[in-house]
């Protein structure tokens, strides 16, 4: 892996110097600086810090988490790195495999940066990154005050190449153990919110703050809350229940980002909420069946309303028709997110999100024309939201054709949500990068005998 990875990386980055190219000529730049990142305070007024988090258009270059790192990059030149390696006894020194360094003129400095040295007399250029002290001592104006120059550089990390995709594949990987882990768990355990949190972290190796977000783990109604990141302390005996476990891993900097649903128990509910699981789990086979390059993702976002609307109909939760399900604003009630977002180096990669979703779409974060390359989730849903279900159950019309008493006894499970991870290849269909993960465990097998355990 280790070898490979790095030849990718090279190529990688050779990848990005022609992306990049371009762009010196359009914003009239010698040299765009750019910085990994200054850890933030939890607070003003205390002296604790959050731990680093990489600027994603320095991460893009090279996997290094090193506060103050700066990448220096010219047109037609080779990246040029500069790093403090001054002893601090407060802090352990960032991991490093020196592999990463590469395709990278590097410059190591027992001592602070020499700014002076960083950037060329009279150069034209920019800082991009978040610390304006460091870019006043540069002596630059940033980059992200020019909104087109953010957004053609945050556009260059839409496309990934082979280097981004083996990481990402990596991160489902890891994060699959972890899904899986919790899933074998909840079936068989006596368990609270937080020992499946922890259980999730040890199957996977990450600390909470390695996490690319906080891990969703909700037992019973709480998988209503979209992102519950409560760890309720109480242990769950045996018996009817549901869990949802919305969590990834890093690699590299790349996220992964899984969604499973699970239930366990017997009688008619568990019955028909697991039903319903496998219900949401084929309408999202289907999505993914028709993902495929030059179909707008926002129109598949729509077709998985329809999807939904027929499965409320099969599951006799809607007695009119699938299509005034979704006319109505029925389907948005129960599945108020959007249907999946673009993943990278952000859990939520902004790339494809430049354009302003259709106004009964307010939460859809992937807009783009889906295209090869392309990395984003698939993750259809439905919740039992009190408040959002309000207006229907007042409208006379629209609230007569709804089971009310089915999905009032369904609210204690909350909610259900299905995410894989999809790469969009050269033929234009997606490639799944979570599900091969759940399939090949035999452990996973033995999870579907006690809960759905979807793979
Ligand atoms: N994994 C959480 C989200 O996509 O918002
Ligand atoms: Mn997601």
């Amino acid at each position: 892996m280790t070898d490979s990875i790095t030849a990718l990386h090279r190529l990688h980055v050779a990848e990005l110097e022609r992306r990049y190219a371009p762009l010196f000529e359009r914003f009239a730049l010698d040299v765009l600086v750019v910085h990994a990142g200054t850890q933030q305070k939890k607070t003003r007024y205390d002296d604790q810090y959050w731990p680093l988090r990489p600027n994603p258009h320095f991460q893009h270059w090279l996997p290094l988490e090193e506060a103050g790192a700066l990448l220096a990059l010219r047109p037609s030149k080779k990246p040029v790195l500069w790093r403090s390696t001054a002893f601090d006894f407060w802090e352990a020194a960032a991991r490093i495999e020196r592999s990463i360094f590469e395709p990278f003129e590097v410059h190591e400095v027992d001592g602070p940066l020499p700014f002076a040295s960083v950037r060329e007399a009279g150069e034209r250029g920019l800082f991009l990154g978040e610390d304006d002290a460091v870019a006043a001592s540069l002596g630059l104006g940033r980059a992200d005050a020019n909104a087109d120059l953010l957004a053609a550089v945050d556009a260059l990390r839409v496309r990934k190449t082979p280097y981004e995709i083996a990481c990402l594949a990596e991160a489902n990987r890891r994060a699959c153990l972890g899904h899986q882990a919790v899933g074998d768990q909840f079936a068989t355990g006596d368990f609270s919110e937080l020992e499946l949190h922890l259980a999730y972290l040890r199957a996977t190796g990450q600390d909470d703050a390695e996490t690319p977000y906080k891990n969703i783990v909700a037992l019973g109604a709480a998988g209503a809350t979209l992102h519950y990141v409560r760890y309720d302390h109480g242990r769950r005996v045996q018996g009817t229940d549901s869990l949802l476990v919305d969590a990834g891993a890093c690699f590299r900097g790349y996220c992964s980002d899984i969604t499973r649903t699970h239930v366990r128990g017997s009688g008619d509910l568990a019955a028909t909420f697991r039903a319903l699981i496998e219900g949401v789990d084929r309408f999202q086979q289907i999505l993914i069946d028709r993902a495929v390059a030059g179909l707008p993702y926002e129109s598949l976002h729509d077709e998985s309303h329809a999807l939904l609307a027929s499965l409320l109909v099969d599951s006799k939760l809607f007695h009119g028709d699938a299509e005034l399900a979704v006319s109505s604003g029925l389907t948005r009630a129960l599945l108020p997110h959007g249907l999946g977002h673009s993943l990278g180096l952000q859990c939520h990669d902004v790339g494809c999100a430049s354009i302003t979703p259709r106004a009964d779409n307010p939460f859809l974060r992937n807009t783009s024309i889906i295209a090869p390359d392309q990395c984003f989730t698939i993750e259809p849903g439905i919740y039992v939201i009190e408040r959002l279900l309000a207006p229907f159950r007042a409208h006379a019309a629209i609230g007569a054709l709804v089971n009310w008493k089915l999905l009032d006894a369904l609210s204690p499970f909350g909610g259900i949500r299905v995410e894989d991870d999809l790469v969009v290849e050269s033929t234009g269909a997606c490639r799944n990068l979570t599900r091969p993960h759940f399939v090949s465990s035999p452990k996973g097998a033995a999870a579907r005998d006690g809960a759905v355990f979807l793979a």
